[in-house]
């Protein structure tokens, strides 16, 4: 059987079909529970053999698969943190690293920032409300323009250098990473022509990937705010329209149906505010953070979460049917007070899933206005009770989130914050958490005490302080 109880996730959601992972769960956790007393501490990682006090956890093998494995070893004890880089040192660095791969420096470095979103989630494609945050971990993008159309991308992740013409990017398709920036270019040549846009570009990337963070629309919107400063005929460009080329790149060129709300808060975003979106029409009016006495703890759970692979896109269709067959625009226009009207219901009943995908939309609407009024009135315990009803109506209604983002909300929960929910497109990435000043630590460590326990692989963890928007750096 392919399958270890070691391989530090969740194995029986892969490997068995749908109808034996009950039991092998059940199994599992009897083992665990039986096993308890034998759970040590220990530095060694060879069966049997842990010794109390060295600074890992080593965890028997399952029995039920019969498979033999030698015990798995966590080397953390204390949460890891993730520190936003340093502005002027990380440009200055990527500037120096420019100039020795590509032979020239660049014209200038540029930056944009990933978010979290503190509520209103699957919201923005519905033409709803979301309330999202700029993070301090942004991804830096050193820019130097060409003149013949040609793209040059390097990643200092990444290895390779990615090169092909502005003007086959939509015709050839691009994979990866490349295509959030090959993307912006595309899009963008539409206005000045595909001569203009060509570019050399380093990027180096700060917001953790696949975390729900919006790592690819940083990328995308360092790129474009570069453009919109070095390309001429860009420099009058809106900032609402550089969305949109960042939202169409992502959608037409990188084939994710995303809705807007991650490159909106990367370009708009205010220092120290929380953005409200109305997508309706994509307007924002930023929102102060008044509760000085809590911060927003993010964990990233190290669960790989794709906004590519169809799941995400589904569920947009399913909502998209549901507004066309209640003769809407989109589902905004629909009120909480209607989801029990009979011919509504009768309507929603002939669309697959649609019943709860929509209540979780219209819901979720109201809680964004709720909390914005909680943050005006200084109430962290009905912000924290709104995010995690929030949770709950992921969880059960729209069906995005994931094992590692339910311990997480859990374990934050039982460990004293005010609320915790998934946070971005779900199906993994990162759990948010609004915790007391002073009990980030205690929460942090519950939340990984509950990961480890859990056998899941341990979570990476970021204060989230909202922050400012793209820009130059350098
Ligand atoms: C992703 C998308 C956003 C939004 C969220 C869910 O982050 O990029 O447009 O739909 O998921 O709220």
């Amino acid at each position: 059987m392919p399958w270890s109880c070691c391989s530090g996730r969740w194995p029986w959601r892969t490997a068995f079909p749908r109808s034996d992972r009950r039991t092998v769960r059940r199994r599992c956790w009897w083992w665990a529970l039986w096993s308890g007393g034998r759970w040590s501490r220990g530095g060694d990682t060879g069966p049997g053999s842990c010794s109390p006090g060295t600074g890992s956890l080593c965890f028997p093998c399952c029995p039920v698969t019969g498979t033999s494995c030698t015990p798995r070893r966590y080397d953390v004890e204390q949460p890891v943190w993730s520190a936003p880089a340093d502005d002027a040192a990380t440009a200055a660095a990527l500037q120096d690293r420019f100039a020795a791969l590509l032979g020239q420096e660049p014209d200038g470095v540029w930056a944009a920032p990933g978010r979290v979103n503190v509520i209103g989630e699957h919201t923005d494609y519905n033409g709803g409300f979301a309330l999202p945050m700029a993070l301090p971990h942004r991804t830096y993008a050193a820019v130097r323009r060409r003149e013949d159309g040609v793209l040059r991308l390097a990643s200092a992740q990444r290895r390779g250098l990615w090169e092909g013409r502005v003007e086959d990017v939509r015709r050839d398709g691009v994979c990866g990473w490349p295509a959030y920036v090959a993307g912006v270019a595309a899009v963008l040549a539409e206005r000045v022509g595909a001569e203009a846009v060509g570019v050399d570009v380093l990027v180096d990337g700060h917001v953790p990937v696949g975390a729900g963070l919006s790592s690819s629309a940083a990328l995308s919107c360092s790129l474009a705010v570069a453009l919109r400063d070095l390309v001429p005929g860009l420099s009058q460009m809106s900032v609402e329209d550089l969305v949109t080329a960042c939202v169409r790149a992502e959608n037409e060129v990188a084939g994710a149906a995303t809705g807007g709300m991650d490159q909106t808060v990367s370009l708009r975003a205010v220092d120290g505010h929380l953005l409200l979106l109305d997508a309706r029409d994509f307007t924002v009016v930023p929102v102060a953070w008044t509760l000085p006495q809590h911060e927003v703890l993010v964990v990233d759970t190290r669960a790989h979460h794709s906004l590519a692979d169809g799941q995400y896109e589904r569920r947009r269709r399913t909502c998209e049917a549901a507004a066309a067959a209640l003769r809407l625009t989109s589902l905004r226009e629909l009120s909480a007070d209607r989801l029990d009207d009979a011919d509504v219901r009768s309507v929603l009943a002939g669309i697959p899933d649609a019943p709860a995908r929509v209540r979780h939309v219209v819901t979720e609407n109201d809680r964004v206005l709720d909390l914005v009024a909680g943050l005006r009135e200084q109430d962290a315990s009905r912000v924290g009770a709104l995010m995690t009803a929030s949770h709950v109506s992921l969880r059960d209604d729209y069906e995005v989130s994931a094992v590692e983002l339910d311990v997480a909300v859990e374990a934050a929960l039982g460990a004293g914050a005010e609320g915790a929910r998934m946070t971005g497109g779900g199906f993994g990435g990162s759990a948010i958490a609004l915790v007391r000043r002073e009990e980030v630590d205690v929460v942090a460590a519950a939340v990984l005490a509950a990961f480890v326990t859990a056998g899941l692989t341990p979570p990476v963890f970021l204060e989230a302080a909202p922050s400012r928007p793209a820009g130059r750096v350098l």
